[in-house]
């Protein structure tokens, strides 16, 4: 499998990005060079962050060509069409990298329909390379396909060992929408990285609880953002292409889905 994974509308999106969720602006730039530096080429953050402007500024410094790195944020609190396109407009400037790769509603409430069809018109002038939502399961996913023009490029949900989110992972599949991960490490939770199941596996292959769960997303074609603020887990989070889970491996992590949220948000 490549490190990249292509969208509904051919741009390509590494497998691999760096979640910025509880990251203080005060050391968000210093983190997401930390990550650029040593490899990733994908950044999430959000408008609800309050990181967008630390995460541009470390992207223009890193000296990496804009093209060559994928930047997603997200909508929160949108009113409408008209509010939307100036939301826009408010990333496009704290960021100020001239596009925003990818363009997610953070959730299903307000009138989504609405700012979807903002999203729209964005994508069609070239702010945005592709637009998708975050956190719509099977009812709001398939109530604004409805009125969709264009078919959402990703969903983000919450996705880890615990909650693997199968049925929702085939609906996405079958319209063509990348199922993308949040909290893929479980934001901790869970005793992840101590978890006996995980270590038991990781110690077969010489590698940490950590990179065990996050192999397992990737090796079922799941895009991750794990989050961290340390520069060696961050490697720690990204040396996962050379090895294999096993199917029996896989089998057995399949069998610690709770099938339910561990957040209680969505
Ligand atoms: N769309 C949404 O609604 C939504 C919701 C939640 C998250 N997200 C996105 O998904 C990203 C990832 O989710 P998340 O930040 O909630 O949690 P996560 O990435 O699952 O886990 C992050 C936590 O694990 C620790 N950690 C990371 N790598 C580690 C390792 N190798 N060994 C030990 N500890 C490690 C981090 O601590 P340190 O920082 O101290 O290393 C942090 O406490 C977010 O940052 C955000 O971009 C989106």
């Amino acid at each position: 499998m490549k490190n990249i994974i292509r969208l509904n509308n051919g741009v390509e999106m590494p497998m691999i990005g760096f979640g910025t969720y509880q990251m203080p602006p005060s050391i968000t730039e210093r983190c997401v060079s930390d990550a650029l530096t040593i490899g990733y080429r994908h950044i999430d953050t959000a408008q609800c962050y309050g990181n967008e402007r630390e995460v541009g500024l470390a992207v223009k410094k890193s000296g990496i060509r804009r093209e060559d790195i994928f930047v997603t944020t997200k909508l929160w609190g949108c009113r409408g069409f008209k509010d939307t396109l100036s939301s826009i407009d408010t990333s496009l400037a704290k960021l100020d990298l001239g596009y925003i790769d990818l363009l997610l509603i953070h959730e299903p409430t307000g009138d989504y329909r609405e700012i979807y069809r903002a999203m729209e018109r964005a994508y069609q002038e070239g702010k945005l390379r592709a637009i998708g939502v975050a956190n719509f399961l099977e009812e709001h996913f398939h109530r604004l396909l409805q009125s969709a023009k264009i078919v959402p490029a990703v969903d983000q949900i919450e996705t880890h060992v615990f909650r693997q989110q199968g049925a929702m992972g085939k609906i996405l599949k079958s319209c063509g929408t990348v199922h993308e991960s949040w909290s893929p490490l479980a934001a901790g939770r869970e005793n992840i990285f101590r978890h006996p199941t995980l270590s038991h596996i990781a110690e077969a292959h010489g590698k940490t609880a950590a990179q065990i769960a996050l192999r397992f997303l990737y090796q079922k074609g799941i895009p991750v953002i794990p989050k961290s603020t340390h520069i060696e887990r961050m490697k720690e989070n990204l040396d996962i292409l050379d090895f294999e889970l096993s199917s029996d491996e896989m089998e057995t992590i399949k069998s610690m889905d709770k099938g339910k949220s561990l957040f209680a948000w969505w």
